[in-house]
This record gives structure tokens, C-alpha cells and sequence, in this order.
């Protein structure tokens, strides 16, 4: 081994180095000639291990030119790697570039559950006429929901709501939003004109007509003077507001123990027109509420003194307006979070 057999080997590493790092594709071709050139087991390391055969004087000169070489490899390998890195950011941000011009996904649009609609778009028509929004609890307790109605314990009247108890100190889940006629006679004075939405819950057998939770509209007014004509104004204006103002509408007689005399409100079918269908039970007429004079008990019970004041009283089922109003017909479709039903009411 002498002085210019190594230093030839190690010009010609360089010049194949070079070579190689101007050829290298990708950065990850130059970390490998890196490693195989420049590494502690790499191509001039393993050169200069034969330094120990020379004469003490030819050591240096080789030191010096494994230096230069190991020097010149550097410098092409980092050349080279600033090359490839601008390209390899350059085919990155192509490749992954994001066109703010393309149209965006549309977002879906929220809406009102039509339960909640009709709720607003039924108070809204009530506003018009001075009637005020209150809400009372959903658990109530049996003094509120029927002793104060009239509806003592053991009444047979009390089979007309199937009650969801929830302890045997009285409190349950209310069965119609009726109580909220006493709470509202218990703060305020006459002339009252309260409506109670709420959600209304009963022990029943879920079926296309039936559900354990739904929700009602109450209306209460109190005055001095007020007569079943006030009621049936008010109701017919209602129901023409809803529909339509040519839709006709009847009392029929009913029963409510916390009414006197009670109705039932109806309207012309809104299927047939009075043609008599299944829909209507071929009577030509649907119930779309049930209402009264506020009985005089429930006015006392309520602290308003009947011989002065007289009052009447409404409530309907939401969901039975917003069916007759949508042509929805069976009642658990509101209960589905449906989408596609949901999103189908405007
Ligand atoms: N609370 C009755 C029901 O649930 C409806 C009603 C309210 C009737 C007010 C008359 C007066 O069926």
C-alpha cells in the first residue's frame, strides 16, 4: 500500500460520491450514500485505516486528502439535498394543495321539531287576542292535576287520564297541562289570559294514536262577564287562523269535571270535507280541542270568587293539530328523529 495507490482510491470515491449525489432521486438516497461514504463504517474510513502502513511522513499528505475528500462529499451531498428538498416541498404542496375555489359541501340547515312549531305557530294566534305564555312543572302532584279540577280521589273521572305515579305522596308526571290553569289563578289577578304549553305524559299503550308523552296547549280566561260566545269567538278565530278561514267548525256537548258546560270543539273534516271518511270516523267532523266554562269550584279552588268572575278554559293535543295541518298519520313519527320526516315541514 502506498501513498499514491490510497490517495487515487480516495479521488476516485469522491468523484463517484459526487457522481452519485448529483444523481441521488430523493433525499432518501442521500442519507444512504451519506452513510456509505461519510459514515464511521463508510468507504473513506475504511481508506485511511490503512494510514498505519505508511511511512510516518506520507501520513499526513493522506490525512489531509481523506479531509479534502470527506470535505467535498459534504458539500455535493448538501448541494444536492437542498435541491431535492425545495422539489420534494414543491411536489408536496402540489400534490396536497387545497382549491378554495371548489364549491363547499353545503351544510344542512337546522329547523323547528313541527311540534315545536305548531306550539308557536298556536300561541302566536292566542297572542293576538292578549294571551300571555306561562308553564307549570311536569311533575306535579295530585292536589294541582285533579283535586283542584274537581277530580277527588277514587272520582271515576279519573280514569279518563292514565296517570304515571312517581311516589305515594301524590307526585306524578302531569297528565294534562290543566293544573297550570290553578297555578296561573294563584298569581295573578282577572283579568287573566294565560296559554300553558307543556309536555303532558300518560300510562297508554303506544300506538299510531296514542303516546305516553306528547305535548298540549291550555288556555285559560278569566273575567268578569266572560260567556261561552267569548269561547266559541275566540275558537272559531283559531281555528280559522289554522285552517283557513273558510273551514267550518261546531261545539258538540262534553265532558270535563273542571268545566261547566263542557264541549268538544270541532272542525269540518280536513280530509273529506264533511264527505264523511275514515279519517274523520265517517262523522264528517274532526275534535280538534276540548274546552269550557271553568267550573266554580275550580275557580274557588283556584282563589277567585265565581259570583264575580267567570272564566273559561281550553286544551288541545299539538300533535293532533299538526297532524290534521301536515296529513301526518301516525303520531310516533314525531318520537323517530327522522330526518327525513323532521326536515319535511318546511
Ligand atoms: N285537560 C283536558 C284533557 O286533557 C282538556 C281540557 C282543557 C278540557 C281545558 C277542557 C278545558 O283532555
Amino acid at each position: 500500500m502506498d501513498l499514491a495507490q490510497l490517495t487515487s482510491d480516495l479521488e476516485a470515491l469522491r468523484a463517484r460520491a459526487i457522481a452519485a449525489a448529483a444523481a441521488a432521486p430523493d433525499t432518501a438516497a442521500l442519507d444512504a450514500l451519506d452513510v456509505e461514504v461519510l459514515g464511521k463504517k463508510g468507504g473513506i474510513t475504511a481508506i485511511l485505516r490503512s494510514i498505519g502502513a505508511l511511512p510516518p511522513e506520507d501520513r499526513p499528505r493522506l490525512g489531509a486528502v481523506g479531509n479534502e475528500v470527506r470535505a467535498a462529499v459534504e458539500a455535493a451531498i448538501s448541494a444536492a439535498r437542498a435541491r431535492l428538498s425545495a422539489s420534494e416541498l414543491a411536489a408536496r404542496l402540489a400534490a396536497e394543495a387545497v382549491d378554495v375555489t371548489t364549491p363547499g359541501r353545503p351544510v344542512r340547515r337546522g329547523s323547528l321539531h313541527p311540534i315545536m312549531e305548531t306550539a308557536r305557530e298556536i300561541a302566536d294566534v292566542f297572542a293576538q287576542f292578549g294571551f300571555v305564555v306561562y308553564e307549570g312543572p311536569e311533575v306535579e302532584d295530585d292536589v294541582t292535576n285533579f283535586q283542584m279540577l274537581n277530580i277527588p280521589p277514587d272520582h271515576p273521572a279519573r280514569d279518563l287520564w292514565d296517570t304515571l305515579y312517581l311516589d305515594l305522596e301524590g307526585r306524578l308526571l302531569r297528565t294534562h297541562t290543566s293544573p297550570g290553569q290553578i297555578r296561573v289563578m294563584h298569581q295573578e289577578q282577572p283579568p287573566i289570559r294565560a296559554l300553558l304549553p307543556g309536555r303532558c305524559f300518560r300510562y297508554e299503550a303506544v300506538d299510531a294514536s296514542h303516546a305516553s308523552e306528547f305535548f298540549q296547549v291550555e288556555g285559560l280566561m278569566v273575567d268578569e262577564g266572560t260567556s261561552m260566545a267569548d269561547l266559541k269567538g275566540l275558537l272559531d278565530q283559531f281555528a280559522h287562523a289554522m285552517f283557513g278561514a273558510d273551514r267550518p267548525t261546531r261545539f258538540r256537548p262534553g265532558y270535563y269535571p273542571f268545566t261547566e258546560p263542557s264541549v268538544a270543539f270541532d272542525i269540518l273534516c280536513v280530509i273529506c270535507n264533511g264527505e264523511k271518511c275514515p279519517a274523520c270516523s265517517r262523522t264528517g267532523w274532526m275534535t280538534i280541542l276540548g274546552a269550557g266554562m271553568v267550573h266554580p269550584v275550580v275557580l274557588r279552588y283556584g282563589g277567585i270568587d265565581p259570583e264575580r268572575y267567570q272564566g273559561f278554559a281550553f286544551g288541545m293535543g299539538v300533535e293532533r293539530i299538526a297532524n290534521l295541518r301536515h296529513h301526518v298519520v301516525d303520531l310516533r313519527q314525531y318520537m323517530e328523529d327522522d330526518l327525513r320526516f323532521l326536515g319535511a315541514f318546511r
